[in-house]
């Protein structure tokens, strides 16, 4: 990680984005997506199991912070019929609305109709400088 890495993110007070998700800071950085967790946007992935869905060039990544030191990314699109998948904190699992498929964190199948993993992203936390990095 190189130190001029810039942070591009909505300033807060702005509205939601239009397609339902919530605000958050990321950024492209390299071939990677970027997000500082000081800045207040991204405040859910500072706590253990906090989670933030963020839109990258290619896809939707629902973020999971698993522990003090990592967290997990997959693709937020349902393999059964592209619906977008929560997280499901008490159960520990992501979940989708539409027909009830279940999925574990890293995104192997727990219950169908589903038959296909979410695409899983390798993540980098860097806990001295809290960024977070999803390789693309
Ligand atoms: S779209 Fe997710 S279970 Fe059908």
């Amino acid at each position: 990680m190189t130190a001029a890495t810039v942070l591009v993110g909505c300033p807060s007070g702005d509205p939601p984005p239009p397609d339902g998700l919530p605000p958050s800071a990321s950024a492209v950085c390299g071939t990677n997506l970027c997000l500082d967790l000081n800045d207040p946007l991204n405040a859910a992935l500072t706590m253990v199991d906090g989670a933030l869905t963020v839109r990258a060039p290619k896809d939707t990544i629902l973020i999971v912070r698993t522990s003090t030191g990592a967290a997990q990314a997959v693709s937020d699109i349902c393999t059964h019929a592209a619906c977008g998948v929560r997280y499901d904190r008490a159960g520990k699992a992501l979940t989708c609305p539409c027909h009830g498929s279940r999925y574990t964190l890293t995104g192997a199948v727990l219950r169908g109709p589903a038959t296909q993993p979410l695409k899983r992203y390798v993540t980098q936390l860097d806990e001295s400088t809290n960024l977070l990095t999803i390789m693309l």
